[in-house]
C-alpha cells in the first residue's frame, strides 16, 4: 500500500517534471505548496516574508497599456495564497484609462475604488438585464463569476482600485482580443458579414489593457487620443485561426478600415461577401501583407 503510494507519487512526479511549463522559482514554489499534505506545511514552506506582496513594487503580474497598468496577486505571482482560495488586482488607471471588457472565468471579483470614481458595468448571461454603477471613492462593487464586465476612471486624475477575488486563480479573459482571435471568417459570420477585411481591421486596433477611455471622457478633461496604442494581447495566430493567406495584409486594412476593397456600408455587397469570402477577398486585391507592413 505504502509502496504503491510512493510508486504514484513518482509517475505523478515525472509526469510533471515532463510537462512544457517552464520552471521559474515561482512556479517550483506553488507546486511545492500544492504538495504540501497540509496548511501547516505549506505555512513552514513559507518565508515571512513571503506572505507579503507590494503592489507598488511587484515581483510579476503587471499588465500594462496605453492609460494605465492592473497588478495581479494570484498563484501565478503569489504563491502564499495556494489553499486559500483568494486574489487580489489593484489596478492604476490613468485619466479616463479603462479596463476593457472582460470576464474572470473562476472567481467572482468584489471591486473597492479607492480614490477616483470608477464607471462600472456588467452583463451577467444571456437574458440578464445590463448593470451599471458609477462607484465613489470608497465603495465597492461586485462581478459574479463569469460576467462581463469593464470600469473606467471616468475621472481626470489617475485612480487607484482594488479587486479581490475569491479564488487564487481567477483567470481573465479579454473580450475583444479571444472574440477577434477566433477565426476571421468565424468572426466574420457571428458578426452579420461586415466583411472579413473589416473584421481585420477591427482586430488590428484593439488596445492593450488598460486602454484610453471614452471620447467624452477625454474631451471632458481635455486630453487628446492617442494616435496609436499598443496591441500586444491579441490572441495570437495558430494553424487554426490563422489569417487567411490570401486576403489583404491586415495593417493596410487596420489603418483605414473604411477604404478597403469590402465595403461594409452595404447589405448587398455584405452579403456578396460573405457568400464568396474569402475567395472573394483574393479576387478583388493583392497580397499587400508583406509590402505594407
Ligand atoms: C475594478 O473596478 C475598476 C473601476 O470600476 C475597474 O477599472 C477595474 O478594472 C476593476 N478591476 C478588475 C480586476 O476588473
Ligand atoms: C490615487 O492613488 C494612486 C496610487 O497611490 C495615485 O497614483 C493617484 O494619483 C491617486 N489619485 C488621486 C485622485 O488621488
Ligand atoms: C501573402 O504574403 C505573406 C507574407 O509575405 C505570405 O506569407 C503569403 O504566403 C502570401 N500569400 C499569398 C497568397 O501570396
Ligand atoms: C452607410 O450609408 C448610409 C447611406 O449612404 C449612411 O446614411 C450611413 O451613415 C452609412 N453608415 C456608415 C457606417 O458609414
Amino acid at each position: 500500500m505504502f509502496s504503491e503510494s510512493i510508486a504514484a507519487f513518482v509517475v505523478l512526479s515525472i509526469a510533471l517534471c515532463s510537462t512544457p511549463v517552464l520552471s521559474t522559482p515561482l512556479s517550483d514554489k506553488v507546486a511545492e505548496l500544492r504538495l504540501d499534505p497540509t496548511a501547516v506545511d505549506r505555512l513552514n514552506s513559507l518565508t515571512d516574508q513571503q506572505f507579503v506582496f507590494d503592489f507598488f513594487s511587484p515581483p510579476a503580474g503587471v499588465v500594462t497599456g496605453a492609460a494605465g497598468h492592473t497588478v495581479a496577486a494570484t498563484s501565478g505571482t503569489f504563491p502564499a495564497v495556494v489553499g486559500n482560495g483568494v486574489a487580489m488586482t489593484v489596478g492604476f488607471l490613468g485619466p479616463c484609462g479603462i479596463n476593457t471588457p472582460h470576464t474572470h472565468p473562476r472567481a467572482t471579483e468584489i471591486n473597492l475604488s479607492v480614490n477616483g470614481t470608477l464607471r462600472t458595468g456588467l452583463l451577467t448571461e444571456n437574458g440578464a438585464r445590463f448593470v451599471m454603477n458609477d462607484l465613489p471613492p470608497g465603495s465597492m462593487t461586485i462581478f459574479p463569476q463569469g460576467a462581463v464586465h469593464f470600469e473606467m476612471n471616468d475621472g481626470c486624475e489617475p485612480a487607484m482600485f482594488v479587486a479581490a477575488f475569491n479564488g487564487e486563480d481567477p483567470g481573465v479573459s479579454s473580450l475583444a482580443q479571444r472574440f477577434f482571435g477566433l477565426p476571421v471568417d468565424i468572426v466574420d459570420a457571428a458578426l452579420g458579414y461586415p466583411g472579413v477585411q473589416q473584421v481585420k481591421g477591427l482586430e488590428s486596433k484593439i488596445p492593450d489593457n488598460i486602454a484610453v477611455g471614452t471620447d467624452e471622457c477625454l474631451k471632458r478633461c481635455g486630453l487628446a487620443r492617442p494616435p496609436a496604442q499598443p496591441t500586444a494581447q491579441h490572441q495570437p495566430r495558430v494553424s487554426g485561426n490563422a489569417f487567411p493567406t490570401n486576403a489583404v495584409g491586415s495593417d493596410t486594412v487596420s489603418a483605414q478600415p473604411t477604404q478597403t476593397p469590402v465595403s461594409a456600408n452595404s447589405t448587398v455587397a455584405s452579403a456578396t461577401e460573405a457568400a464568396n469570402s474569402p475567395v472573394a477577398s483574393s479576387t478583388q486585391s493583392a497580397n499587400t501583407t508583406s509590402s505594407t507592413a
